[in-house]
């Protein structure tokens, strides 16, 4: 049965005791998901117990957990634990207990999570989710939803991890108008990224690590296809552009056919390959996209390394302001989980209501918002790799693309110990769709390989 919590922390109670008042509430947290990040949160709303109470004004503790196994939660809990907490199979039922304030949704996935969140913001409870996917396809609604129940949906752990980049953006750079958000907002990819580079690892033995770490998916397609990075970006945009969350409109690669030479031959360049996702106005329009992208190696980008995240925000008065720290893993994202459960907590009981626009302000009737711009009219300078072994076929190569339309600024000889000799060109900005023929054609025509990979432009 649910049982009230008994445990407050020692320093409120001295305080509240010293002024002669009483205690302030409990925040009552009940949670769905003790995966990694519930986990996490329990483990820093532990550990942290005393400081998280000082801070919000009243003591946070989680009363209710729905899990799918409840003897094996109770082994990572512990007995202790037990004679404070409930754990329930059924998600529905803590999302809805009457003794719970918000609910903590670290369960993941689109299907069950959008009905529990829509079923505890109907009962009168705050939200805190990290479940970015159920955010990027469903989060107008449940914005809505929200709003019509005058409660909070927050979800900073849904966006870069430890990374307070949705407050950045909604708060603290209120005042700007935002030109470009670029990010490294996939850790797992960025981890594989760096191993592949730095150990010499292949793409599945990085990617094992990466799930031993806890930083992958349940689905690990969605980290190395790029869809959890756009789903972020869509979170991102819509805090940054005023514009609705627009997750198919996101143009969308993964690194999944990413090369070892492809990292060597952007190394030969001066360049390291990420997987970049950007959302960047371009006149009237914005481009939203998700691929893997060279960056010059003294770009602060280049230097994120690991499961780290970095995102770079471009705004008209700020100028630009960078932002990294981990992406991913248990506490980093429950350091953004409970930071929104304090916030909570901080809201005066007379203005549960009171807080920011869940996703930014819209700033645009939705029949004027901006359009978003096909990756064919993208452009970008482009790094070509073509497999090519003399001199005749360097020259062809160049006369090709020029003829094509593409401008070569830099070219390179390619000997890497595994793999064949290789041309290397670096061409000054163009067309997407222009490079992609230009390439097909090359291909075509003068029947050789060619890798193709687009260059970060930087604002
Ligand atoms: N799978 C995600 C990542 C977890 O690798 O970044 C954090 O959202």
């Amino acid at each position: 049965m649910y049982s009230e919590p008994r445990l407050r922390p020692a320093p409120l109670n001295a305080i509240a005791q010293a002024a002669g008042t009483t205690t302030p509430p409990a925040l009552r947290i009940g949670m769905i998901g003790l995966g990694t990040v519930g986990m996490g949160t329990w483990t820093v709303l532990k550990r942290n117990q005393s400081l998280i109470a000082a801070r919000a004004g009243r003591a946070v503790e989680i009363v209710a957990i729905a899990v799918r196994d409840r003897v094996r939660a109770a082994e990572k809990l512990g007995d202790l634990a037990l004679q404070n907490v409930e754990l329930s199979g059924d998600p529905h039922y803590v999302a809805t207990h009457p003794d719970v304030d918000v609910l903590v949704e670290v369960a993941g996935g689109t299907g069950p999570a959008r009905g529990w969140v829509q079923a505890a913001l109907a009962a009168g409870k705050h939200v805190v989710t990290a479940n970015k996917a159920l955010l990027a396809v469903h989060g107008e609604d449940l914005a809505e939803t929200a709003a019509a129940h005058g409660r909070q949906l927050a979800y900073e752990a849904a966006v870069a991890g430890s990374i307070p980049i949705i407050k950045t953006l909604r708060e603290a750079l209120a005042a700007n108008r935002i030109d470009s958000v670029t990010g490294i907002l996939n850790g797992t990819s960025n981890y594989i990224l760096t191993r592949m580079r730095d150990a010499g690892l292949g793409f599945a033995q990085a990617l094992a690590e990466a799930q031993q770490l806890g930083y992958a998916e349940a689905d690990p397609s969605f980290d190395v296809d790029g869809i959890d990075a756009a789903h972020k970006l869509s979170l991102l945009a819509a805090n940054a552009f005023g514009m609705a969350v627009d997750f198919d409109s996101v143009h969308i690669e993964g690194i999944r056919d990413l090369q070892r030479a492809d990292i060597a031959a952007a190394a030969e360049l001066g360049y390291a390959v990420k997987l970049l996702a950007t959302a960047r106005r371009q006149g009237a329009a914005v481009e939203l996209r998700v691929h893997p992208a060279l960056v010059p190696e003294r770009h602060a980008l280049a230097h994120v390394d690991g499961a780290t995240n970095g995102v770079l925000v471009h705004g008209d008065a700020s100028g630009p302001a960078f932002y990294s720290g981990a992406g991913a893993g248990a506490e980093p994202t429950a350091s953004a989980v409970v930071a929104d459960l304090i916030d909570l907590a901080r809201l005066p009981a007379s203005h549960q209501d009171r807080s920011v626009p869940t996703l930014g302000t819209r700033l645009h009737a939705d029949d004027a918002a901006p359009a978003v711009l096909p990756i064919s009219e993208v452009v970008t300078p482009q790094l070509l790799r073509v497999a090519c072994d003399t001199g005749l076929c360097e020259a062809s190569t160049v006369r090709a693309l020029e003829k094509s339309g593409l401008q070569v600024l830099r070219r390179k000889w390619m000997h890497a110990e595994d793999a064949a000799p290789a041309l290397v060109l670096l061409t000054a900005p163009v067309v997407d769709s222009l490079a992609a023929n230009a390439v097909q054609r090359l291909q075509a025509r003068n029947g050789v390989i060619v890798r193709r990979l687009r260059v970060h432009s930087l604002d």
